[in-house]
């Protein structure tokens, strides 16, 4: 049934006009998914937790962080109209584009038309003719309140040159430009028009959504653990290992910094140590090397483990160019150490390598 509606879905999407699709390109192996994100910029003040619900979100501190906001801010907090909140959301490709697939679901109210769903509930994320597709509404003047409409956000799982991105729906704002679009978000004017099929820089048009790629971090997550996709963009964490740790991208080094989530109790979480040393901290060996205790994903087939990566890395790349460091990168040692400690098992593995940005 679910694999029939998602057939049906694709094939509607292959016959929308250019015009009206807004859906990014996803070309990725099909059936594929992955975290994207939308900026959604509220037509009037809301607070973040009827952000939380009307996108439908499972964790409100997954808003929190997509938005890099403290663990402790309420739900109350205030978001003014027209500011952006970054949603994170699964990205479903078919057919040859991406889409929340099923979610948001939108409960019609009384006054709701189509058109005032997608421009003023969801702030032009979507188009009215997106939503009637998705839906299977023939005629966009008849729905009824209480109908159970889905919201079919705009998404791609799509790689953009050799680094890791996200992809982020941004709804166009009148007077903006591709040239300010792609200096605000860290990429190219090349990409953004590439990407989104624009051939004159000039044609943008107010409420135009666009695929913007996020510059994202990168990790040495283990292709075995449960979060082996995890993709952080620059300028906020997630939480990730059933919320017990927490990685953010840091925008000078484009790797995971990951540590223990502060405030969620070590009793439903696991130690994640590499040896004695705990997952974030590092120690200097000498003037320039320095070893760092990463996080290399988790694991939850015979027990919920958290995987650890016990890294050497330069901190001397700042004086030294790049080529003139060559001995250490080549010389790779391999540590496994399994203890059943707490019932957990850690990987620990030690490698020597010069990182140089
Ligand atoms: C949010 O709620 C808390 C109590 O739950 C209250 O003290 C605070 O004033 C509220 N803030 C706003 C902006 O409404
Ligand atoms: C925004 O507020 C105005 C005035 O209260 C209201 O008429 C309008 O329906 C609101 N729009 C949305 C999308 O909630
Ligand atoms: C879509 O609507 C048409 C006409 O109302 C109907 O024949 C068709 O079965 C519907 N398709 C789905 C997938 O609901
Ligand atoms: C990273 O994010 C910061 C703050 O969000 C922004 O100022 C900076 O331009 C971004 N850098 C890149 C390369 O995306
Ligand atoms: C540890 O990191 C190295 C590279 O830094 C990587 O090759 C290795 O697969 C990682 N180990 C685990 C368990 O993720
Ligand atoms: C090591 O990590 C633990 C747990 O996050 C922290 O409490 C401690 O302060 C860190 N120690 C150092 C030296 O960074
Ligand atoms: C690990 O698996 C068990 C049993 O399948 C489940 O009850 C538990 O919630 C899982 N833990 C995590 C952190 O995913
Ligand atoms: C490891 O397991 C063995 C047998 O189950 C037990 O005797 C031993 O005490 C355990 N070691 C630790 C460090 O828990």
């Amino acid at each position: 049934m679910t694999s029939l509606s998602i057939l049906l879905l694709s094939i509607s999407f292959l016959f929308l006009p250019f015009a009206s699709a807004a859906r990014f390109t996803c070309t990725a192996k099909n059936p594929s998914t992955c975290q994207s994100l939308v900026g959604y910029a509220p037509v009037n003040a809301t607070t973040l937790g009827a952000v939380r619900l009307l996108f439908q979100l499972r964790s409100f501190r997954s808003l929190l962080a997509a938005n890099s906001l403290p663990l402790n801010t309420p739900q109350n907090y205030t978001v003014p109209a027209s500011s952006t909140v970054r949603v994170r959301f699964p990205c479903y490709c078919s057919g040859g584009s991406g889409s929340s697939f099923g979610l948001p679901v939108y409960k019609v109210r009384p006054g709701d038309g189509l058109d005032a769903i997608a421009r003023g509930v969801f702030a032009g994320l979507v188009t009215y003719e997106e939503i009637a597709k998705a839906n299977n509404i023939s005629d966009p003047n008849r729905i009824e309140v209480g109908q159970q409409i889905k919201i079919p956000l705009p998404c791609s799982c799509d790689m953009v040159g050799p680094d890791p991105v996200v992809h982020y729906a941004h709804v166009e704002v009148a007077g903006s430009s591709i040239t300010g679009i792609a200096t605000a978000f860290g990429t190219t004017e090349d990409t953004l028009m590439k990407l989104n099929g624009i051939t004159d820089s000039k044609s943008l048009q107010a409420g135009q959504v666009l695929d913007v790629p996020l510059k994202a971090c990168s990790s040495s997550i283990s292709s075995t653990s449960l979060d082996r996709n995890l993709r952080v963009p620059n300028g906020s964490y997630v939480l990730t290992a059933n919320n017990c740790i927490q990685c953010s991208c840091s925008s000078t080094t484009w790797q995971l910094n990951c540590g223990p989530t502060q405030g969620i109790s070590s009793l439903v979480c696991p130690a994640a140590k590499c040896g004695d040393m705990y997952l974030g901290n590092t120690s200097s060996n000498s003037a320039c090397d320095g070893t760092l205790c990463s996080y290399a994903g988790y694991t939850n087939s015979t027990s919920f483990t958290i995987l650890t990566n016990l890294t050497t890395l330069s901190v001397c790349n700042n004086v030294a160019s790049p080529v003139s460091q060559p001995k250490a990168s080549s010389a790779l040692r391999l540590r496994l150490g399994l203890s059943n400690w707490s019932n957990l098992l850690f990987l620990v593995h030690v490698s020597l390598l010069c990182f140089y940005w």
